[in-house]
């Protein structure tokens, strides 16, 4: 009999899907994510591993697996899993693209519109009851028709993002490796170099996977680029920005403000961060909807269930 382990509890389809093959499934219960040594311990006899982004799949973890045939990330990013390691061995890795794209896009243009209308300011105001009546300069923001939204990395999550932002009557610019054609086509999209954009865009969303060439990307330099109305949005990974240099930046007021869904040094928040106004915090929500967190639990199964039948991966990374 198959023996799968799955990382912690996710939407229930998965197992269900898992037990319809006659695969012995394991779930670690806790709500928190699982020690090293006990994950180290319970990927030994397993044939297939459901992860999550919050496991460090590293070298050791994936020298100790006897069994294993498949990863598979309950996540589109896949930063965690050391993907040279799994390949030496023959396993196959996989992600779960396409089914948070819409999510994820949400919650960017959540983070644009609740940076550019303050909200968080908003939102506290309220709550400390210091609400007393309609002010002509009550917390003046900044409308999105007819501003430059800039993407850096147009694939399918920048390309959602850019289709809410158009649809808000912005101007779209993106730098990416490759043309994005659908947005040139449909969104009046244009390509530019990255330091255009940064030094163009009154918003600027990130969609970028974390790789050793997209660690802090957006650097001192790159960051000095912005424009003092800029509004930054990260819904990728912490650590494409260098969150020291921004948050300098944020302090000095020299950019509007920033939407955070991800963090360097996650689940850790620089302490710095929580004292500034002009930032809208969230923890790792991008993909947290009941529709994408479905089709994640159901995609990751059905890739395990794939390599196990001695299938193409349906999602596979490597
Ligand atoms: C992912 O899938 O990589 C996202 O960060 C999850 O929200």
């Amino acid at each position: 009999m198959k023996k799968i382990f799955i990382t912690r509890e996710i939407p229930s389809i998965a197992v269900k899907l898992l037990k319809e093959k006659k695969f012995h499934t394991e779930v670690y219960k806790e709500d928190r994510p699982i020690p090293q040594n006990l994950l180290k311990d319970k990927v030994i006899n397993a044939d297939g591993i459901i992860s999550l982004l919050t496991d460090k799949i590293d070298k050791e973890i994936i020298s100790s697996m006897q069994k294993c045939k498949v990863i598979a990330n309950y996540a589109v990013g896949y930063n965690n899993i050391d993907i040279t390691a799994a390949s030496e061995k023959g396993i196959i890795v996989t992600n779960t693209p396409d089914v948070l794209t819409d999510s994820t896009a949400d919650l960017a243009m959540t983070l644009a519109l609740a940076c550019a209308r303050r909200v968080t300011e908003g939102e506290k105001l309220m709550r400390a009851k210091k609400f007393n009546g309609w002010k002509p300069k009550l917390l003046l923001g900044v409308e999105l028709k007819g501003k430059t939204f800039g993407i850096i990395g147009a694939g399918r999550i920048g390309e959602a993002a850019a289709r809410r932002a158009y649809a808000f009557g912005c101007r779209i610019v993106y730098s990416s490796r490759s043309r994005n054609v659908f947005m040139e086509e449909n969104l009046d999209a244009k390509k530019i170099s990255l330091d255009k954009l940064l030094k163009e865009s009154d918003f600027v969303s990130i969609h970028l996977p974390l790789t050793d060439k997209t660690y802090h990307l957006l650097d001192k330099e790159k960051l000095s680029h912005l424009k003092q109305t800029a509004i930054l949005i990260n819904t990728a990974r912490g650590e494409i920005v260098d969150e020291k240099e921004l948050i300098k930046i944020l302090k000095k007021k020299k950019i509007f403000a920033a939407g955070f869904d991800v963090y360097e040094g996650e689940p850790e928040v620089n302490p710095d961060l929580l004292e500034l106004d002009n930032v809208v915090l969230l923890p790792h929500v991008g993909s947290a909807t009941e529709d994408a967190r479905n089709k994640m639990a159901k995609l990751a199964a059905e890739n395990v269930i794939a390599v196990l039948e001695g299938k193409k991966a349906l999602t596979g990374v490597n």
